[in-house]
């Protein structure tokens, strides 16, 4: 397969973050040490996560995509989706699912405060609203970001884990754990201890 005259095969592409960030657009590559979560990390989440044949993953501001689709990637039998409230973000995570022919990642345009977490067994969350630096770093589009949409969107997310069944799985990069509430208990530490995952008690 080939990407502005790169020529990969399908696999390849996971072999490295720099190889990996050739799938998108310059001005959304040069985000991604700061931004997207790196292959690694997205591995080591989903052992942590450890989802069984037909579980659906939920990534919570998913950016580019690059969780969902390593994820998507090296689990072909788990559904994981993301929701990301950028179109130009959304619009990079969909051509790069459609050069890699992925059938099992899927990318919403939306608020995550208006998605159903129902339909979902586990969940991925990499510092989503703490993300005014997004549009400081580049020229994407901007959102209304303030401590008060942060708080806010905290607040909801915090309320929509609270909903969601014991059992629960979710996995955090770089979380300042203010969303997370009490019946949430760390399992497991990632080699590097930014990466959390969590069980609902
Ligand atoms: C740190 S990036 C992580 C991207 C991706 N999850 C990854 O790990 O590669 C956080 C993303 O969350 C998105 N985001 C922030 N607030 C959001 C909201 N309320 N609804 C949907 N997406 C949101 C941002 O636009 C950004 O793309």
């Amino acid at each position: 397969m080939s990407s502005r005259g790169i020529v990969v095969s399908d696999n390849d592409w996971f072999s490295s973050d720099h190889l990996f960030d050739q799938l998108y657009p310059e001005n959304l590559r040069s985000l991604a040490s700061l931004h997207w979560t790196p292959i690694a990390i997205a591995k080591e989440a989903m052992a942590l996560l450890a989802p069984k044949k037909g579980d659906r993953i939920l990534d919570i501001g998913s950016g580019v995509g690059k969780f969902c689709i390593t994820a998507a990637q090296f689990y072909p039998t788990v559904q994981i989706d993301g929701i990301e409230q950028r179109s130009e973000l959304v619009a990079a995570a969909q051509n790069a699912k459609a050069r890699l022919a992925m059938n099992n990642t899927h990318f919403f345009l939306g608020d995550f405060t208006e998605m159903d977490f129902t339909k979902y067994t586990h969940l991925y969350f990499y510092n989503s609203f703490y993300e005014n630096a997004i549009a400081q770093d580049s020229n994407v589009d901007s959102t209304p970001e303030s401590a008060d949409l942060f708080n806010r969107h905290n607040r909801k997310l915090y309320k929509l884990l609270k909903s969601m069944p014991v059992g629960i799985r979710l996995a955090t990069y770089h979380s300042t754990e203010n969303e997370m509430p009490d019946d949430y208990h760390i399992v497991a530490v990632g080699s590097d201890e930014e990466l959390k995952c969590w069980v609902k008690v």
